[in-house]
């Protein structure tokens, strides 16, 4: 095939028909015409070889040209078909317009008339040809848009989380005695989290507020809380400040509201004996509840100045006798029932690193 040239198709039983289509398009435009009188080679034809535009007989011995018609149409439906036919019989012209022909020519037709169409459904395939290959560009296009745009959101995400662990590091400096409190109670809440099976969403929201809850602490005298005696009540109040500080740093933020209740109510108990306002189980956010016992939970198994530490299992225990006093029941029973599960985490440090960088 000259590839410089336009490629027609022509099937017909006709050998006189043939003939004749073959040397009066070549002779009026660019075309290289294939001629076949065998509809089964022709579809054959159709199967290796691209094509600009068919032109078929309708009635033909085996395959008709409806048949033609239709397998053009699921090989490469860009590719026009023009019918000859003799019949125009309403149900022939139906199915044919159903099975979306170009053009009828009724046998018998001027050449001028096969060469105007031809040429029309030349231009035709061309144009869809253009508009495919511009839709393709479009969605590749749109491809490695989007796929820039989730490398820049991760990268993004991966920046504002780093921003969030310095700005812990700020506040744990100034506490030597919870060093890690805020990453090991992230690792438990998440662990939490996802045995509720929370959404997205609220993962990276309890993710962001179990890291920060206690950022507040920022605000509090070094000498209060490294303090190895017992607190005066004066001291204690002024710790008792920690989860409004916090929520105040975070404001200018706009970080979701949700992050802001996490720190400023993970002191909250659910009996309405916590701090700083005393609120009751209801009007506690669930995620606040879940950093709630995690922050508890790692409080007794780190060394404070003031106390000793707890073994794992009696913290858990001690979170198991204080369901409905201290924490919400659901949460803190989960945590006791999956401790093993939830508590490997915190031996594990690539799970612990994972569980704080993880792109959701
Ligand atoms: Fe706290």
């Amino acid at each position: 095939m000259d590839k410089n040239k336009i490629q027609i198709l022509v099937i017909d039983d006709d050998v006189a028909v043939l003939d004749c289509v073959r040397l009066s398009l070549q002779n009026i435009g660019p075309y290289q015409v294939s001629v076949c009188e065998n509809p089964a080679e022709a579809l054959e034809l159709l199967r290796t070889n691209s094509f600009a535009t068919v032109i078929s007989d309708v009635n033909m011995p085996g395959i008709s040209g409806l048949d033609i018609l239709e397998s053009v149409s699921q090989i490469d439906s860009k590719i026009p078909v023009i019918l000859i036919t003799g019949n125009t019989e309403p149900d022939t012209m139906r199915r044919a317009i159903h099975l979306g022909v170009y053009e009828f020519l009724k046998k018998p037709f001027e050449m001028s008339d096969l060469a105007v169409t031809v040429k029309q459904a030349v231009e035709t395939n061309r144009l869809k040809i253009q508009n495919e290959q511009y839709r393709n560009h479009l969605e590749t296009l749109v491809q490695q848009r989007t796929i820039e745009l989730f490398a820049a959101k991760s990268k993004l995400e991966r920046s504002y989380l780093n921003t969030i662990h310095a700005m812990v590091n700020a506040m744990e400096v100034n506490d030597i005695y919870t060093r890690g409190h805020s990453e090991r109670v992230t690792a438990i809440a998440m662990r939490l989290g996802k045995l509720l099976q929370l959404n997205i969403d609220e993962l990276r929201q309890l993710r962001i507020g179990a890291l920060l809850h206690d950022l507040g602490k920022i605000g509090i005298i070094s000498g209060v809380l490294n303090k190895e005696q017992s607190l005066t009540e004066s001291e204690y109040d002024s710790i008792k400040q920690h989860p409004i500080i916090g929520a105040k740093i975070i404001d200018p933020i706009g970080l979701p509201d949700t992050i802001s209740k996490i720190i400023l109510q993970h002191h909250e108990w659910a009996n309405g004996e916590g701090y700083p306002y005393g609120i009751m189980l209801d009007d506690i956010h669930p995620l606040s509840r879940i950093v709630s016992v995690a922050d508890s939970f790692d409080a007794m198994t780190s060394q404070r100045p003031y106390r000793r530490n707890v073994e794992y299992s009696k913290a858990a225990e001690e979170v198991a006798n204080n369901l409905e006093r201290q924490f919400d029941p659901t949460v803190g029973k989960l945590f006791f029932d999956n401790q093993r599960q939830v508590l490997s985490v915190l031996k594990d440090k690539d799970a612990l690193k994972d569980l704080l960088q993880e792109a959701f």
